[in-house]
């Protein structure tokens, strides 16, 4: 019986630890774009280190230590870098995903930010 019930614990834990999007269809698909579009810039940890960070200057941001709010991250997801004074090495998404994709993306990043190590 106490061995269940750690059990359980153990899985609720490490379902927690993996992020909320194995619950929310919203989270799925962000992740499912950021793993797509974003990575190849962003790298897979989000934590803006992959191949192209060591030739991008400046460096695609890390993602976890974003201090930007769900409304500055999606205007610069749909808008690019440079519409909002940052640097046009950050692509204009708005072109490529619809205004739902680019929600979903922007809470999907969100919730790195809320498990950031
Ligand atoms: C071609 C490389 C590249 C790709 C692909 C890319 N980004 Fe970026 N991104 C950047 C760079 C570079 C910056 C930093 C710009 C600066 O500091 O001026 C950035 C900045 C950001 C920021 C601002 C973070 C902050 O706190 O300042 C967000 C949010 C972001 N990117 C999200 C995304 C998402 C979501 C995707 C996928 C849909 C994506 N990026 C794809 C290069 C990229």
């Amino acid at each position: 019986m106490a061995f269940m019930t750690l059990r359980g614990l153990a899985l609720l834990a490490l379902l927690f630890h993996a992020g909320a999007s194995w619950a929310d269809p919203l989270l799925q698909q962000g992740e499912h774009i950021f793993r797509s579009r974003c990575v190849v810039c962003h790298g897979v940890n989000a934590d803006g280190r992959s191949d192209l960070a060591r030739i991008m200057r400046p460096p695609p941001a890390n993602l976890r230590a974003s201090k930007l709010d769900d409304d500055a991250r999606a205007a610069i997801v749909r808008k690019g870098g440079e519409a909002v004074g940052r640097s046009s090495n950050m692509p204009v998404w708005e072109s490529e995903l619809s205004q739902d994709e680019i929600r979903a993306v922007v809470a999907y990043v969100g919730t790195l930010k809320a498990h950031a190590p």
